[in-house]
């Protein structure tokens, strides 16, 4: 029976897509466990690397026999398998995928580590079947900024389709707005902090709103199909309601499909994404920012008058 369309489905995604029709989805985006030992309530996620690359294959294989010929697939992976999944779903397939953009996902809010650099990026692969047929909105208002000559020195020849990007290290992205532009391929969004107000509080690798937003507004249109394997909190679906696409969605975890289902359900179609559309400006850069000797003169001025403290 062929899986229904609205609906998080629960059960095992390779065992559900069987039941999903060849050619049926325009747009998938997988988050798959990444075999690092996340602690999910379901699945165990250290596996024998040649179990769980085995495994990608398989689901990777499946998504290609769903999607429509015109289809894109969206993977979001980490520096361990990054390699390993781009060469398996573009040499290893009886059909391959062919890989259009090898995206960069810079976050604040990671993980602080004490000998070793701070991670804070993921990568997000964008895989087509057909180099001449594909959906990409580069035209969208939403998925385009102005490009750094534009914004930065006003200038009139300033390419309206922006730029490569420099292989510059960035303190904060707040002081260089120009390079962090939506058409470069190192994307800055904060990941879904603990104290986030777009937080779902059940799920502990909530993707943010606004960057399944680039890649559902670029790579698909209202109305399409979109498709998540691995629903979790349920991101990617709630941001194809928000944009008006069809969606679907398979998840291991009764409990993730239960809650996920109920951020679903209070969803309204053009219901605006969570979380600021543009970090980069959301927060004030360090030139206009509070220094710790200024908050901590205010406070003193402040208790003295009677005044609120700033916000921490
Ligand atoms: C990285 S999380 C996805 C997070 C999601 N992108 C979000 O924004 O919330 C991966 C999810 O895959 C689910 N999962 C693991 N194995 C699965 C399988 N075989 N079939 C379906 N879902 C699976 C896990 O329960 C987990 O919720």
């Amino acid at each position: 029976m062929p899986l229904n369309i609205g609906k998080i489905h629960h059960g095992d995604c390779l065992t559900l897509m069987s039941q999903i029709e060849d050619g049926s989805i325009d747009l998938a985006f997988a988050d798959p466990p990444f075999n690092i030992g996340y602690r999910y309530d379901k699945y165990h996620d250290r596996q024998e690397d040649a179990t769980y690359l085995d495994w990608c294959r398989q689901w990777i294989g499946e998504l290609y026999r769903i999607l429509k010929p015109t289809g894109t697939f969206w993977l979001a992976i980490g520096d361990e398998y990054a390699a390993e999944l781009k060469v398996a779903a573009t040499r290893q397939l009886d059909e391959c995928f062919i890989m259009r953009s090898w995206v960069v996902w810079y976050y604040t809010f990671g993980v602080n580590c004490k000998r070793k650099f701070n991670r804070s990026h993921a990568h997000l692969f964008q895989f087509i079947k057909d180099e001449k047929q594909f959906t990409f909105n580069a035209e969208d208002p939403l998925v385009r900024v102005p490009s750094a000559r534009a914004l930065v020195y006003g200038d009139s020849r300033a390419n309206p389709t922006g730029r490569l990007p420099d292989d510059t290290w960035v303190l904060r992205p707040q002081d260089a707005p120009a390079s962090f532009q939506s058409m470069d391929d190192t994307w800055y969004y904060s990941r879904v902090a603990g104290t986030f107000k777009e937080r779902q509080g059940f799920h502990g690798c909530q993707m943010p709103e606004q960057l399944l937003g680039r890649i559902i507004r670029v790579s698909s249109n209202a109305g399409d199909v979109v498709f998540d394997p691995f629903t979790g909190s349920g991101t990617t679906l709630a941001v194809a309601k928000k944009l008006g696409r069809r969606y679907l969605g398979t998840e291991l975890s009764d409990d993730y499909v239960k809650y996920a289902t109920r951020r679903l359900k209070a969803i309204r179609p053009g219901d605006p994404l969570d979380g600021p559309a543009d970090p980069a400006s959301s927060s004030p850069n360090t030139a206009n920012g509070v220094t710790l000797e200024a908050r901590n003169r205010r406070k003193a001025a402040g208790a003295r008058q009677g005044l609120l403290p700033l916000p921490e």
